[in-house]
């Protein structure tokens, strides 16, 4: 099924200055960039982005590192999209994320993990709708350019 997922590259990953090897990664891998920002985030936008972490101990320091600088908040597209993009994105904590996946070449640990991907495509559309409006969604035929 054709699918948006909703990428974020965390402030580890802006201040490494791996923004560029993580976008080219989704391209290389065929999927298609259709929404990109760079934003500092607002603490309440990112509390209630991870709302369903609220009760968890890691919430506040979670919330606290993506806000802590400048993040690049990205919407792909293409054929199952979000298993696509978590499968390249690698497991959470990235001392245990499989090699070759982007959080294991540039992420540290559970919350120093470079990247954010949302985990279903109900959770997608929401987590996109934080960031971007419809019209701010490309909608074009990438093959179609000339
Ligand atoms: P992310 O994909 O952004 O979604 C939720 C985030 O919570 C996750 O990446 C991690 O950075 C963080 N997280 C999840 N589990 C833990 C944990 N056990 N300890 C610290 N941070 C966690």
């Amino acid at each position: 099924m054709m699918e948006k997922t909703c990428v974020i590259i965390k402030p580890d990953g802006v201040c490494k200055k791996v923004s560029g090897d993580i976008i080219k990664k989704f391209d290389g891998e065929g999927l298609k960039l259709v929404a990109v920002r760079m934003i500092k985030p607002e603490k309440q936008v990112m509390e209630n982005f991870y709302s369903v972490h609220k009760d968890r101990e890691f919430f506040k320091p979670l919330v606290d590192f993506v806000c802590s600088a400048p993040v690049i908040v990205m919407v792909w597209e293409d054929e199952n999209a979000v298993a696509k993009v978590r499968g390249i994105v690698g497991s959470t904590n990235s001392k245990e994320a499989a090699d070759g996946t982007l959080r294991n070449i540039f992420g540290t640990d559970n919350r120093r993990n470079v990247v954010h991907a949302s985990d279903s495509a109900e959770n997608a559309q929401k987590e996109i709708a934080f960031f971007f409006k419809p019209e701010e969604i490309a909608q074009y035929d990438y093959n179609d350019w000339q």
